[in-house]
């Protein structure tokens, strides 16, 4: 279990919403709706508590049917809980039957339903499940370049279009600079391969791969930046992200944390957090896969 909190993919969420390419979106939104015939029927992987659904049903537009999957029972517990606050607060009807909620807008009608797998072991059982386009949101820097061949020769067998947004690509700057901020990016970069549960992770180069493997079978490859900007008043993420660094770097960065350049790292950006001084972008890519036409 790799171990994500609701409450740290709702502090996200918006972040995510923002940063996401729009071109790709519209890219996958033509595909998929010139090739599905009833409502689009769309899986995303690793899904969470369902950002990507709330994020691309309302781009997609027409009437849909989403299965949401992760190996998380907490957090497919939470989709519900989520999908429905959502939809209250757009003022949307929304009804629960069974394992399916529905989403009634007034123009469409967005069906949804979590599924438990783990997709380390079982990717390959989404192929007994008919489907219009793949999406997955922040999740491809966690798997490696094994899984990742599997899920390009899975699309190849599909022929379906792939959207994979908010992959992180390496980028991360804050500002102002700080003289161990090398150091601690050094660590995080490190801490980013260790193994997930899907052999080492290729992190930073998941995007590269998976497009070089994807154009290898015969698909259409687009990728964009989708970039989180926080800002000094954004100061719940900002602390959360300090946090995350300083604890990382204390676990990958002996020498320095021995050193003390990590605490007085920490203690430096701490106190521009809390004057407002501080910001931070991290960099990720988006990719929109299409496959040829027939
Ligand atoms: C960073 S979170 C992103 C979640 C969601 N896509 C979002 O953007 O809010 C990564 C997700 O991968 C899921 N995950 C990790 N390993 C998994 C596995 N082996 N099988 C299925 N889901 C997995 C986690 O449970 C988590 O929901």
């Amino acid at each position: 279990m790799t171990g994500f909190s609701a409450a740290w993919l709702r502090l996200r969420e918006p972040f995510d919403r923002l940063a996401r390419s729009a071109a790709l979106a519209r890219g996958f939104a033509a595909a998929v709706h010139r090739q599905a015939e009833g409502p689009l029927r769309i899986v995303d992987l690793a899904a969470g508590s369902g950002a990507n659904f709330r994020a691309l049903a309302p781009l997609l537009g027409s009437d849909q049917d989403w299965l949401l999957v992760d190996h998380d029972p907490a957090l497919l517990t939470a989709q519900r809980a989520e999908i429905v606050d959502w939809a209250t607060r757009h003022g949307w009807r929304w009804t629960a039957d069974g394992e399916h909620i529905a989403v009634d807008t007034g123009q469409a009608r967005w069906r949804v339903r979590g599924l438990r797998l783990d997709l380390a072991s079982e990717l390959e059982a989404l192929e007994r499940i008919p489907f219009d386009g793949l999406v997955t949101t922040a999740f491809l820097d966690l798997v490696s370049a094994t899984w990742l061949d599997r899920l390009g020769n899975l699309l190849a067998r599909q022929q379906r279009p792939l959207l994979a947004t908010l992959t992180v690509d390496g980028r991360r700057t804050w500002h102002p600079p700080h003289p161990a901020d090398a150091q601690v990016l050094a660590g995080f970069t490190r801490h980013q391969g260790v193994d997930k549960g899907f052999g080492a992770s290729l992190a930073n180069e998941a995007v590269a791969h998976l497009a070089a493997g994807l154009a290898g079978h015969g698909h259409a490859v687009t990728t964009a930046r989708s970039d989180w900007r926080i800002g000094p008043a954004q100061q719940d993420m900002l602390r959360y992200l300090l946090d995350e660094a300083t604890a990382v770097a204390h676990a990958t960065a002996p020498a320095a944390a021995a050193a003390g350049l990590i605490a007085g790292w920490a203690a430096a950006r701490r106190t521009q957090l809390e004057g407002g001084l501080l910001s931070l972008e991290i960099g990720h890519l988006d990719l929109l896969a299409l496959p040829p036409r027939p």
